[in-house]
């Protein structure tokens, strides 16, 4: 039986959105262009904005029914930017790591992508080689490098650039 189930994030899951959002920045600064400080400031109704301007998919627990990974989509809305769609905000809660619900979020994102757009990028810091192999696994591939893209505190983090398909 599937230890878990992808789906959209509803208005309603706003609150479950937050607090894994949040333990998501919180936990991994390094892996997030945002930061938990700035965002843990941030009412509900910013969060509930935010699910309406980007496609969010969450994988829930069918044990629990728990929220317990997700993952952003979001395509511009500018003319010249809208062929391409931004892969975002991938956490998944750590036990709920090395079951298959990253890998899942990420195809859900692509299925949505089809039709949609006719590429997907993500940034992912260097060091996160778990993430990449993810990442590459689902068919993205390395095409840039942004030396310095993250500064936390005074410590400087490169990211590679990826994209699907390349
Ligand atoms: C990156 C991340 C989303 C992967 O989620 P996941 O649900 O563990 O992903 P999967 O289960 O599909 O695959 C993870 C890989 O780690 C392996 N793994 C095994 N046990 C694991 C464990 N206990 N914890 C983490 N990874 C494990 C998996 O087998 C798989 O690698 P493999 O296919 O080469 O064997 C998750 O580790 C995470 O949320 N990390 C912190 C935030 C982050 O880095 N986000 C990405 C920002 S770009």
């Amino acid at each position: 039986m599937a230890l878990f189930e992808i789906r959209g994030i509803l208005p309603q899951d706003v609150s479950r959105y937050r607090k894994l959002r949040l333990d998501g920045l919180r936990a991994h600064p390094e892996a997030f262009g945002a930061s938990w400080e700035e965002e843990a400031a941030q009412p509900l109704a910013w969060f509930a904005e935010s699910l309406e301007r980007n496609i969010i998919f969450g994988g829930v627990s069918a044990e629990t029914s728990e929220l317990i990974g997700i993952v952003g989509f979001h395509v511009p809305d500018s003319a010249k930017q809208r062929h391409k769609g931004v892969l975002w905000g991938m956490y998944v809660e750590p036990r709920a790591r090395g079951t298959g619900l990253g890998a899942a979020l990420v195809t859900r994102v692509l299925q949505q992508a089809l039709g949609t757009v006719e590429q997907v990028r993500l940034t992912v810091v260097v060091t996160n080689k778990v993430a990449i192999r993810l990442y590459e696994r689902a068919g993205f591939e390395k095409y840039g490098l942004e030396r310095r893209a993250l500064k936390i505190g005074e410590e400087y983090h490169d990211e590679v650039l990826m994209a699907w398909p390349p």
